[in-house]
């Protein structure tokens, strides 16, 4: 793969260093005949446009430069009224929740596939429901970390790292076991969020405390209610 790799570098240069000369060949094309270079090439057969380049240029990343924006800072400013300290409070913040959202989310596509017993069907039904409801989450904390000019946690090993929720077994578990996880992992979100809520209100970050309050502690705690009415220890065919 190296050598290819090294081959294959002199081809892309000199594909780089022909892009002038062709794109000037271009407009000399438009400029005396009034058409375009590829309307004047139509007629010409199949691969006679040589103003474009099919050939992809792969493998950029093994030469990356630095990245566009690191981890961590909150170095842009779109124009929203809000201090580079309160955008910066409200990044850490989100990021954490980004972070145990995705990590429940995930748990919930787990339990989904793996759920066995009385209550597979609705519970295999159920858990595949919040998953929906949480990536949509995942993608509102997400993009909100953006707008305030942070970068958003996204991969699963940095996910992890970050989340607070504790790692769950690759194993397969009884539905209540299933449920008493998913109920852990709901509160530990669901006692951030009122931390955080208060803490981006106290700082004006309207935005931030909107989405906590109105998505995330609504959405959690209905979710809550769904999944925890499951363990509740009541006999299946007599009333006593
Ligand atoms: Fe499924």
């Amino acid at each position: 793969m190296a050598s290819s790799a090294k081959t294959a570098a002199p081809k892309a240069t000199a594909t780089k260093k022909a892009a002038p000369a062709a794109k000037s060949a271009a407009a000399r094309s438009t400029s005396s005949t009034g058409r375009s270079t590829s309307s004047a090439n139509a007629g010409k057969g199949a691969g006679s446009n040589a103003a474009v380049d099919i050939q992809p240029r792969l493998n950029q990343q093994q030469n990356a430069p630095s990245p566009t924006q690191r981890y961590g800072t909150v170095s842009q400013r779109l124009p929203i009224g809000l201090s580079e300290p309160t955008r910066r409070d409200s990044v850490t913040m989100l990021n954490q929740l980004l972070a145990d959202t995705i990590t429940l989310r995930d748990m919930y596509k787990k339990h989904h596939w793996q759920v066995v017993g009385p209550t597979f069907y609705q519970l295999h039904l159920l858990f595949d429901k919040h998953y929906e409801e949480q990536a949509v989450l995942v993608d509102a904390i997400a993009e909100r970390i953006q707008i305030l000019g942070g970068v958003a946690v996204a991969m699963a090993h940095d996910v992890a790292e970050l989340s607070s929720i504790p790692r769950v077994p690759r194993d397969r578990e009884e539905a209540p076991v299933q449920v008493s996880r998913l109920l852990d992992g709901h509160q530990r979100i669901l006692k951030n969020c009122h931390d955080y809520a208060d803490k981006a209100d106290e700082a004006g970050d309207d935005g931030t405390n909107d989405l906590i309050v109105s998505q995330l502690v609504r959405t959690n705690e209905m979710q809550v209610w769904f999944v925890a009415e499951h363990v509740v220890d009541s006999p299946l065919t007599q009333a006593e």
